[in-house]
């Protein structure tokens, strides 16, 4: 039975909830038009891709770097959803590594390069993230809501994620700013003039001719790879306390081994570091690699996040351990990219077996720490995903499994220790911080201290992580 009009039956919603009939009669735009504002989009959001990675290895405070490694990895789903998206639009070739705008390329070079915090903070948090968050918004409202829903859906999902940045970001400049003098005005007024010259970030605006005199990236950009840390880590050389040969003690309690396994956690810090220089430093691949490693970069971020919440949850203070970044540092300063990739590989490949992340899991359950147990469920996991990772970005270039592998432990091999070098340089000297922190969580828990646990002193001077015994000569 036909209806009398064109009203829905039984006044069911129409247009499955979309929108009113009146909105999807609006001309839009057209497939031409959402594909040149979505390319531009894209662009955006791969440059603070690119930024928050280039920037996040040098960057010292701790914060920073974790939202760095989430920023990222938001920036690089959506990147990849808005790639799809444009593939679906009739576009071969897509075009999608083109500069869709020179002033919008001076606009992402001046913060790549900002010389302080407090300017990169400001021109990705003040400056970048609202324009994209406008550009988005704007394209939204614009485009017919029925014929372009599938972009309007990618765009929806990016803008919850851009939202969340852009309110992070206002209480991070905040934060940044009190520590620091007041930032210069007239790059600010050079950015919000690369904009104009672009007629927006997504070039819908009127046409302003603007001489734009690049400041920050006027010489080419110079890529930092060396970590740095915050005044919380003040003896990022201390390799004092062997971690996973107190773990792997049998004749040690798993109470204490929880305490070390949040050190471990924590200490996972160094691993974004050195991933944000492979990412960096490798250019061309396909977007899957990006996103995969950012990913697994942003899963390592979270493993530290773990710890850090450890710590809090014994009430024991984390910057009493000496955090080091002595692996980050060895293998940005000393390998190649392939080579850093390879150990990063080797280890995680090494961790699957009985021996890894099912016994620091078993661990947790044995010490009757359900948070501990928690966070190694997921630890677990997440390294089940890196495997995947590796096989499909790392174990692809080589003929065998079994050639990759050795290739990584090689590389890790090359990477001397320099433990000794460092003592006799006055870096540190690898004092033993375990007692102290284990008096404290003692102290915390209301446990008496357990003499073997306390009497605890490997440090990794003849040991690597994978307590395989270094060459004598490092
Ligand atoms: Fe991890
Ligand atoms: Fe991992």
């Amino acid at each position: 039975m036909s209806t009398p009009d064109s009203s829905p039956l039984h006044g069911l919603p129409s247009l499955a909830g979309l929108t009113t009939f009146a909105e999807a009669q609006k001309p839009g735009l057209s497939v031409a038009e959402c594909v040149r504002r979505l390319k531009r989009h894209h662009y955006a959001f791969r440059r603070l891709h690119e930024i928050f990675l280039a920037r996040l290895t040098a960057e010292p405070l701790y914060e920073l770097k974790m939202a760095f490694s989430l920023h990222a990895h938001y920036c690089a789903e959506h990147v990849a959803a808005l790639r799809q998206r444009v593939g679906e639009m009739r576009e071969p070739p897509l075009g999608l590594d083109l500069v869709p705008d020179e002033s919008l390329a001076v606009f992402f070079a001046e913060i790549l390069a900002a010389p302080t915090t407090e300017e990169l903070l400001a021109g990705i948090y003040e400056k970048a993230v609202p324009a994209l968050i406008a550009a988005l918004e704007r394209h939204q409202r614009e485009t017919n809501p029925l014929a372009d829903q599938p972009s309007v859906r990618v765009m929806k999902f990016a803008l919850l994620e851009l939202r969340e940045m852009a309110e992070y970001g206002a209480k991070a400049v905040t934060a940044v700013r009190k520590e620091s003098a007041q930032g210069s005005t007239e790059w600010f007024a050079l950015l919000d003039d690369c904009l104009a010259a672009a007629r927006g970030l997504d070039g819908t605006g009127t046409s302003v001719s603007k001489a734009l005199t690049r400041r920050y990236s006027a010489a080419p950009f110079t890529y930092d790879k060396i970590p740095r840390r915050d005044a919380r880590f003040p003896d990022p050389y201390n390799m004092g306390v062997n971690a996973e040969a107190f773990i792997y003690d049998a004749s040690q309690p798993p109470e204490p081994k929880v305490l070390m396994m949040f050190f471990k956690r924590l200490r996972e810090i160094d691993v974004p570091e050195m991933m944000a220089s492979i990412i960096t430093e490798t250019k061309g691949k396909p977007w899957g690699y990006y996103r995969d490693m950012t990913r697994q970069l942003w899963d390592e971020a979270r493993h530290a996040m773990m710890g850090e919440v450890g710590f809090v949850s014994l009430g024991v203070v984390w910057t009493k351990v000496m955090v080091n970044f002595t692996w980050s540092l060895g293998l940005n300063s000393q390998l190649t990219t392939k080579e850093r990739h390879g150990v990063l590989y080797f280890i995680e490949q090494g961790l699957m077996p009985k021996s890894g992340k099912r016994f620091e899991w078993e661990t947790a359950q044995a010490a009757h720490n359900a948070l501990s147990a928690l966070f190694q469920d997921y630890d677990w996991a997440d390294e089940v995903l890196h495997a995947r990772v590796g096989r499909d970005w790392y174990v692809s270039q080589f003929e065998s499994p079994k050639e990759a592998v050795e290739w990584g432990d090689r590389a890790w091999s090359k990477v001397l220790s320099g433990w000794r070098q460092w003592r006799d340089e006055g870096l540190t000297t690898h004092r033993n911080w375990w007692p102290d922190v284990y008096l404290d969580y003692c102290r915390a828990q209301n446990l008496a201290p357990d003499e073997n646990v306390l009497a605890f002193a490997t440090t990794y001077e003849t040991q690597r992580a994978d307590l395989q015994t270094l060459a004598s000569s490092a």
